[in-house]
């Protein structure tokens, strides 16, 4: 077993007691440090920055050197899956992700191979090592993917969408192509995920940014059901340890019951939920991760830290609670708000 110095967000993961909450932030590496900016502008752009080994270590550790954290994500994207199918990803300044090669029609789908990440994707397996390399035990790797539903969109809208126009019309009008689709999406995510484990990563989080707008029977069907064949596929153990699962559902608010059943570890939960009562619903049964609106670190000091006392004492003195944002941290954030948010994580939880 590889020593680990900081593991209270293993241990939270586990529901097992601590000294404090852990903290980390979803989008911890990204456009509101000055620092990542400059390091991406020396990569040219995003894809060439998560594609350049030196360089995407360099910007996963930026957040760890300036705060007290105790969690580092690898730096990458959930796109990487659909890129490397060749769809073609491309970023444009200010309008998020598109794909030269959109998947329409059923023959699109079945033209799709399952990905072999060693040879399609050897890019994101060397950023882990390199990364875990680095952190030499300071604290946990976490491993990322999309989930399958969350994938399709992108891979169906061409970009992102308001109303998934596209991706609902052919889940409702040919719903068995939709399912041929997100099989193989499950089957890619498994060896992915896998794979991140094998080189390193010793957490994973599956981003279901987009489950939450399904409806609760398509939920189940189109999203729930293939992130379970995932989580049931996964490498257990690593390194003599668990590796938990976190699942994050975002708008899943209303499913928390059926989630924690899937056999992961932890949710992870938008702000739309309190998290006291999340924590009543789901029992023991897993940990909870969140929650706070991102839009707080918007707000001067003293809100700040009533927002975070706030989740802190709905969440009460269980075992089991990861402090992070209900998700992912906005470009216009002040680094110094952010340090007050992670300061008040500490002071505020501490026993
Ligand atoms: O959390 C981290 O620090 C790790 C890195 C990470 C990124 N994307 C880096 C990134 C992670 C975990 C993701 C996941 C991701 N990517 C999701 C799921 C999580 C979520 O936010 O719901 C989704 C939907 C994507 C797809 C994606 N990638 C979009 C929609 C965008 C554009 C967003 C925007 O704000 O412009 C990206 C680009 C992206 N991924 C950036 C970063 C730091 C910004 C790119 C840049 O530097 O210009």
């Amino acid at each position: 077993m590889s020593e680990l110095k900081n593991d209270r967000f293993i241990k939270a993961l586990l529901r097992q007691p601590l000294d404090r909450t852990p903290v980390w932030m979803m989008r911890q590496a990204g456009r509101y440090l000055p620092e990542y900016r400059a390091t991406r502008a020396q990569a040219g752009d995003f894809m060439s920055l998560c594609k350049n080994t030196e360089l995407a270590c360099e910007v996963t550790m930026q957040p760890l050197e300036r705060y007290e954290l105790d969690a580092a994500i690898l730096f990458s994207d959930i796109l990487t899956i659909p890129d490397a199918m060749g769809l073609g990803l491309y970023f444009e300044e200010g309008e998020g992700p598109k794909f030269r090669k959109p998947v329409r029609t059923e023959a699109d789908i079945e033209k799709l191979e399952v990905i072999n990440t060693a040879s399609d994707l050897p890019y994101v397996t060397d950023a882990v090592s390199m990364i875990r390399r680095e952190l030499n035990g300071r604290v946990p790797l976490i491993g990322f993917s999309g989930s399958p539903w969350t994938l399709a969109t992108y891979m169906v809208e061409g970009q992102s969408s308001r109303d998934f126009a596209r991706a609902k019309t052919m889940l409702y009008t040919q719903p068995e192509v939709m399912h041929q689709l997100l099989e193989k999406l499950a089957l890619s995510v498994i060896d992915y995920l896998n794979a991140q484990i094998r080189a390193g990563a010793q957490v994973v989080q599956i981003f279901d940014t987009w489950g939450g707008a399904l409806s609760h029977a398509a939920y189940q069907e189109f999203s729930l059901a293939y992130m379970e064949k995932i989580v049931a596929n996964l490498i257990t153990h690593a390194d003599g340890r668990e590796v938990p699962v976190i699942l994050f559902t975002k708008g899943g608010g209303h499913w928390l019951e059926a989630m924690a059943d899937s056999g992961c570890h932890a949710l992870g939960l938008d702000w739309t939920v309190d998290i006291g009562s999340a924590r009543g619903r789901v029992g023991n049964k897993v940990a909870l991760q969140g929650n706070m609106d991102p839009a707080v670190l918007r707000a001067d000091p003293a809100t700040i830290e009533r927002e975070v006392a706030s989740i802190l004492t709905s969440y009460g003195d269980n075992p089991g609670h990861i402090f992070n944002l209900g998700h992912g941290i906005t470009p216009d954030i002040d680094p110094a708000n952010v340090k007050v948010f992670i300061d008040a994580v500490h002071k505020f939880s501490a026993n």
